[in-house]
């Protein structure tokens, strides 16, 4: 799959990207309202990744069914619609909302964006976690994804909490806070001071979450964070992951995607694994 916010309404990738051929593609996350998100500069290239401050920029839910929904429904691969609620009525809402619409496979909650004020509570504190899910899973009949934050002490916590709520799959990692300095002008390089981290930087923690999730819940896990490659790919599903998504490498190789999906069978052979599922977790720990 593609990761929300660094495919567009994949319009923008039509031209490059072979679309039918993606597991799936979650569009920039949506919120309830329109909304304009942080003052630029919102991207910096750092070594390694990147730093994002966009604050969920995006024009609403109806909006996005109005005139993007039906595009991404007719691309013959699933689309995974990533929402996020101020509050947990917001969530409720946007998921009864999009419940039963064509083209709409999945949730996936975003429970973890570091841009937004009150964009993390939901994916640092275990109970509103699982109220959050919970509320969600009832509302409507969609599989549900909780995308989950890594700048939390105790991740397993909050995936237990997830999962307790009746998330189907955790996807896991989100960005990781950071800052990026101007020293000459003792300014920060973001306009909302501090981003979230992206890109093979974050690959281990990402990794290192994926690991400690898989022993702590039964659900399947979706691998996010830095992966650009299919020997990335293969670290993420050796160490749990059921599936993965491709982010911030989209930015500056938008068919790495594709070039993952060709790469993938012999990867596979390798192992003498006919299929992902065989490799799953096989991770040898002892
Ligand atoms: C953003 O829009 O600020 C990034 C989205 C996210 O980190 O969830």
């Amino acid at each position: 799959m593609v990761a929300s916010g660094t495919f567009g309404y994949a319009r923008e990738m039509a031209g490059l990207v072979d679309l039918c051929r993606l597991g799936g593609i979650l569009p920039k996350t949506i919120t309830r309202e329109p909304r304009r998100g942080n003052p630029p500069p919102r991207t910096i290239e750092t070594t390694g990744g990147m730093l994002n401050s966009i604050g969920l920029d995006n024009d609403g839910i109806e909006a996005f069914i109005e005139h993007q929904l039906p595009y991404l429904a007719s691309l013959g691969t699933a689309i995974l619609v990533s929402i996020a609620g101020r509050n947990r009525a917001e969530f409720v809402e946007m998921a009864a909302r999009l419940d039963g619409l064509a083209g709409v496979a999945a949730l996936e909650l975003n429970l973890s964006c570091p841009n937004v004020s009150g964009g993390v509570d939901f994916g640092t504190d275990p109970a509103m976690c699982e109220s959050v899910v919970a509320r969600v899973r009832r509302a409507c009949g969609l599989p549900v994804l909780a995308k989950l934050t890594p700048n939390v002490t105790h991740l397993c916590a909050v995936a237990k909490a997830a999962e307790a709520g009746g998330a189907d799959v955790v996807s896991l990692i989100n960005t990781c806070l950071g800052l990026a300095v101007d020293w000459r002008r003792r300014r920060p390089i973001l306009g909302n001071v501090m981003g979230g981290l992206s890109g093979p930087a974050i690959k281990p923690i990402a990794l290192g979450a994926v690991y400690r999730a898989g022993q702590a819940v039964n659900v399947p896990l979706v691998g996010i964070g830095g992966i650009a490659s299919v020997d990335d790919v293969m670290e993420f599903i050796v160490a749990g992951a059921t599936a993965v998504q491709i982010g911030t490498a989209n930015f500056y190789n938008p068919t790495a995607s594709i070039q993952i999906l060709d790469a993938l069978p012999a990867a596979l052979a390798e192992l003498g694994a006919a299929c992902v599922a065989d490799v799953v977790g096989t991770i040898d720990t002892g």
